[in-house]
């Protein structure tokens, strides 16, 4: 089974970028474990992130192609913004996660307001990394075998 992790924009700057909110792993550490805790249930993880949307779009689109069963995705910047990922992902039909570092409705009011919560399968906030860990064994025990 083929998992789709996708990352948003400055979510490279992850382990340095403001630890306070988002901690101290790298996105190469976090996409490793989340590689190898995929691996050790079967599953093989995909892992893209981009700072442009239209990379975001390509990959959701790329996903039917892929053989991809469910996409994780912390969509960064974007969550508060784009329509155009919310139609992508309305447009490939693939069950989706949402995945948020830190917890964006305890944050600036802009940040309230996610495009994708009402359609995403389950979303996960404010968990610090670990919402990507229950967002990946949730996604593989929900589509497994499938
Ligand atoms: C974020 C929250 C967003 O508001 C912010 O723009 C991000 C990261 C999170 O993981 O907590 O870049 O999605």
């Amino acid at each position: 089974m083929n998992i789709l992790l996708i990352n948003g924009p400055n979510l490279n700057l992850l382990g340095r970028r403001e630890t306070d909110l988002y901690g101290d792993t790298t996105l190469i550490e976090l996409e490793s474990n989340l590689q190898l805790m995929a691996k050790s249930h079967g599953c093989m993880l995909e892992c893209l992130q981009s700072n442009a949307e239209h990379h975001l779009i390509d990959a959701i689109h790329n996903a039917t192609t892929d053989n991809i069963k469910a996409i994780i995705i912390n969509p960064a910047a974007y969550t508060h913004t784009s329509i155009a990922i919310r139609d992508a992902l309305l447009g490939v039909n693939i069950p989706f996660y949402e995945v948020h570092i830190s917890d964006i409705y305890s944050r600036e009011k802009f940040r309230h307001f996610s495009y994708l919560s009402d359609i995403a399968e389950k979303v996960f906030c404010g968990l610090g990394i670990k919402g990507y860990e229950e967002a990946l064994l949730e996604a593989i025990s929900k589509y497994k075998g499938i």
